[in-house]
Order: structure tokens, then sequence, then C-alpha cells
């Protein structure tokens, strides 16, 4: 599905959050800003837009679709030493154990297979004390930013979606997957299982996104 989306991602986000996607990203990478000196993992990093905007800092983006990483490939200036793209899927990541100071997934924890597992795989490659971030579509709450949301799902998401890139299933299920996905605090709590601390919460875009960050340790 993934792949089949690729080439209209970018233009897609855009276009459906009314242009604030990348101002969410920007609040991801500033929530790790003080994470322990070292690299980054940019896990679920799709067309790349978490990865790229890093500065100073070394960089893996890495994602099960190769279709999406060439796409960020496209995107990499072509003398930046700081980034690899790296064809990895969180239920095997091809990494060290505490390789990294730092993991961020800008809206793909709501689709890995386990989501309880991918905390315990995203630990094992984190330094002690390394800061977790998550940017993800949520259940929405209260009952009228559920209804907004839900017209706006209905009357645009879709629709637009599916007219600009081809594929109506994919633009149903990426809005149907935020309804049935985690509520914030079910989040945290697989997270504090697999030895996570909850150390910021910040909900974005009238509730429609929220940025969850954890600290391996608590
Ligand atoms: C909605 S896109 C988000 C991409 C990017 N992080 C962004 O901010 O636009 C979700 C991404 O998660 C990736 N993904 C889904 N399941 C995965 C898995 N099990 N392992 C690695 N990547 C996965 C998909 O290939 C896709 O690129």
């Amino acid at each position: 599905m993934f792949s089949r989306v690729a080439v209209r991602y970018d233009l897609l986000n855009r276009l459906l959050s009314l242009g604030q996607d990348q101002r969410w990203r920007r609040h991801l990478r500033q929530a790790v800003a003080q994470a322990p000196p070292g690299p980054i993992l940019d896990l679920a990093a799709g067309t790349g837009d978490v990865a790229l905007g890093f500065s100073g800092r070394r960089v893996v983006g890495a994602d099960f679709c190769l279709d999406m990483l060439a796409l960020a490939r496209n995107k990499t200036p072509r003398r930046s030493h700081r980034i690899i793209w790296m064809a990895a899927d969180v239920q095997a990541l091809p990494f060290r154990a505490e390789s990294f100071s730092a993991v961020t997934v800008a809206f793909g924890w709501r689709n890995f297979p386990d989501p309880a597992a991918a905390f315990f795989a995203v630990h094992r490659v984190l330094k002690w004390g390394g800061l977790l971030a998550i940017l993800e579509f949520h259940p929405v709450e209260g009952k009228f930013f559920r209804w907004l949301h839900k017209a706006w799902q209905r009357l645009v998401i879709q629709p637009v979606g599916s007219w600009l890139s081809g594929d109506g299933e994919a633009y149903r299920y990426l809005p149907a997957s935020s309804r049935s996905f985690l509520q914030v605090d079910e989040l945290a709590a697989l997270s504090q299982r697999a030895g996570f601390g909850l150390v910021q919460r910040r909900r974005l875009g009238l509730r429609v996104a929220c940025l969850s960050v954890f600290r391996k340790g608590g």
C-alpha cells in the first residue's frame, strides 16, 4: 500500500493537513534535541521529511518500503554524509543494542503490526537515557473535535486522497487506522511495560495529532 501511494505522498500530506504536517515534524525533531550525544534513528521514515530536517546530527532513516526510501534518497542533498537510508522492518531491526541516542517515528506506529512489541524493539536499540518521540494520529477526544475530524476525513481526506493517489483503499485505510488506534494513555501504558517513562505530551492541530516523548529508563 505504501509503495502505491509513495509518489503522491508528500503532496497529499501538505494538502490534507493544510500545510501543518511539516510544522508537526519540526516539533518532533525539537523534542529529541536534548537527547544524549549520538546518532538518531528515524523509523518508518517514509519519504524522509523527518530525517532530512535534522541538522548537525548523524541520522539513519529506516523503512520497510523501498519505494518510499527511493524518494527520500532523491530528496537528499548530494554531498550529505550525515544521513543513511536503510531498508528495515520494526519487527527485526538490524542494529546493535544501544546504537542510538534518540528514535523518532512520525505517523508510523499505528501501522506497526504489534505496537507493544515495537516498544521493546526500539528500547533495545536506544542508549540508556535516550529519547523516543512518537508523532501519531490517535482517536480524537472530545465530541466536537471528533465530529469535525470525521467530517474532514469523509469530505476531504478520502475523496481528495483517493483521487490524487489513485488508491481509494489506502485513503480509506489511513483515516480509519487513526480512529481505531490506541488512545494516547494506552500508548503510554504500553511504553511503560517496555521500560520507558513519559516525559512530554503535546496535542497538535486541533487535537488531530499528538506528540508523545518517552525516555528509556523513565
Ligand atoms: C504514514 S507513513 C509516514 C512516513 C514518514 N514518517 C512521514 O513523516 O511522512 C508510514 C510509514 O511507515 C512505514 N512502515 C509501516 N510499517 C512498517 C514496519 N513494520 N517497519 C518499517 N516501516 C514501516 C511505511 O512504509 C511508511 O513509509
